[in-house]
Order: structure tokens, then sequence, then C-alpha cells
């Protein structure tokens, strides 16, 4: 009999989130919304030209924040089965939209940042924002202006809860990657790390992405989430 699972962990990406009106990263264009990468989310680009970078970040804070951007039922599958899992479960996404914590997520982590907070560029600390950043905006912690940043991981910058990742990796039984094309390291290495600790290691994508998992499950995240967890909750009883 194989043996009921103890420890999951889930990875997100732009795929999860396309069916509530967000836009995927890899376009066929190459483009992000009309720019170049490495204009709007590099450290070089921001030093660059401050000004197009707060408003590309502000466009997409708007966007999160207008009433049709919404979780859509994969988000919340994942939220109910965190509530009705018995085991360990860890929820990483490369998303820096809020729809993981609104579907109802508790453990979640948001590696590559979020688009509702900033940070002091002196200080470090982050603070929630919900209105435009521009140059202008007083720091809440130094009060003077320009010191503030979007909170996003940029190409180039080490992406967040690093140390609490790779320890979920080790200790997990199952990973599953969702809506992520793998083209972004380190979380496209993050099955093969999972693997190492003799995870089975599940793709759920609408296409193939030519990785390494030991599954694949093909389809629109809003039906193949739902059905996946629903089926490992009636498996393990
Ligand atoms: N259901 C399931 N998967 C989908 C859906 C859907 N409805 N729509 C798109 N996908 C899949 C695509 O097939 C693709 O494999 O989601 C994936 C999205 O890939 P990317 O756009 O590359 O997004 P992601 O993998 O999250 O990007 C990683 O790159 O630009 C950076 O920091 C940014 O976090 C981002 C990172």
């Amino acid at each position: 009999m194989r043996k009921p699972l103890q420890s999951i962990v889930v990875l997100t990406g732009a795929g999860i989130s396309a069916e509530s009106g967000i836009q995927t990263f890899r376009a066929a264009d190459g483009l992000w919304e009309n720019h170049r990468v490495d204009e709007v989310a590099t450290p070089e680009g921001f030093e660059r030209n401050p000004p197009l970078v707060y408003e590309f970040y502000n466009q997409r804070r708007r966007q999160i924040l207008s009433p049709e951007i919404r979780p859509n039922p994969a988000h919340s599958a994942l939220a109910k089965f965190e509530h009705d899992f018995l085991g360990n479960f860890v929820l990483i996404t490369q998303n820096i939209d809020n729809l993981h914590e609104r579907a109802g997520s508790k453990k979640l982590l948001h590696m590559h940042g979020e688009i509702l907070k900033m940070r002091c560029l002196n200080s470090k600390l982050v603070f929630d924002i919900r209105e435009d950043l521009v140059f202008e905006t007083e720091c809440r912690c130094c009060r003077s202006p320009g010191n503030l940043r979007p909170h996003i991981v940029w190409f180039g910058e080490m992406p967040l809860h690093m140390h609490e990742i790779n320890l979920a990796l080790k200790g997990c039984d199952l990973f599953v990657a969702i809506g992520t094309s793998g083209n972004v390291y380190p979380a496209s290495g993050f099955y093969q790390s999972a693997k190492i600790a003799r995870a089975h290691t599940v793709e759920l994508n609408l296409e193939v992405t030519g990785s390494g998992f030991d599954e694949h499950v093909y389809g629109k995240a809003s039906e193949i989430v739902p059905a996946f967890f629903e089926g490992i909750l009636s498996s393990s009883g």
C-alpha cells in the first residue's frame, strides 16, 4: 500500500492567475505589457529610469486592485486543500498578486515579492501600499522622498524566503508546480531538489513545458487544480 502523503510543496506561477485576468509573462513577443524586461524588472532599469519603473508597477497595482480581478477556482482549491489536509503544506508563489491570500491561503511564501508592498532602500523595512508610488512619496520610516522601491524581486536579485523554501523541498514527499514555464531560476530547479528528496513531482500546466517532472496534467488551472487536489484528499481518506 502507498504511504499517505505527509508533506506537500506547491509552486505557482503566472498561469494560475491567467484566468483571473492577469497576463502571463512569456508572451510570444517577449515583452511584458509592452516593456522590455530589463527596462522594468532589473535594479539597473530602476537606476536608469525610476519614473518609468514606478509607473509600470503603479499600473500593475491598479490592475490587481480593480474589481474585475478576482481569485479563480484554482486559487480557492489550494486554500481549501491547505485547510483540509492533515499533513504539512507549503505554498510558494512566484506571483506578485494577492489572489492566493484573497482565496484564503495562509501559509504562503511570495518568493518574487508583492505588488501591494514597498520597501525602504535605507532601512529595508517593508510597508503595505495600495496607492500609486512616485519619487515624491515619503518613506514611512525615514520620512524623505526617493527612498522607496517596489517590493519586487528583480532579475539579478536574490528571491525571498529561500531558506524556508529549501527546507520545505528537502522534507517533501510531493511537489506540484502549477502554471509556470520553468524559465526562471531558482524556481525552475525546485522539482529537481524535490526529486533528490525522493518526492513525486507533478506539473499542472496548460501546455507541455519540456521539463522532467514524473507526472504531467495538462489543462486550464481552474479545472485541473481543483480535480487534482480533491483527488489527493479523497485518496488520503
Ligand atoms: N492554466 C494553467 N497554466 C497556464 C494557463 C492556465 N489557464 N495559462 C497559462 N499557463 C501556463 C503557460 O503555459 C506557461 O507555462 O503558465 C505558464 C506561465 O509562464 P510564464 O509567463 O513564464 O510565468 P512564470 O513561470 O510564473 O514566470 C516566472 O518570471 O518574469 C519573471 O518574476 C517573473 O515570477 C515571474 C517569473
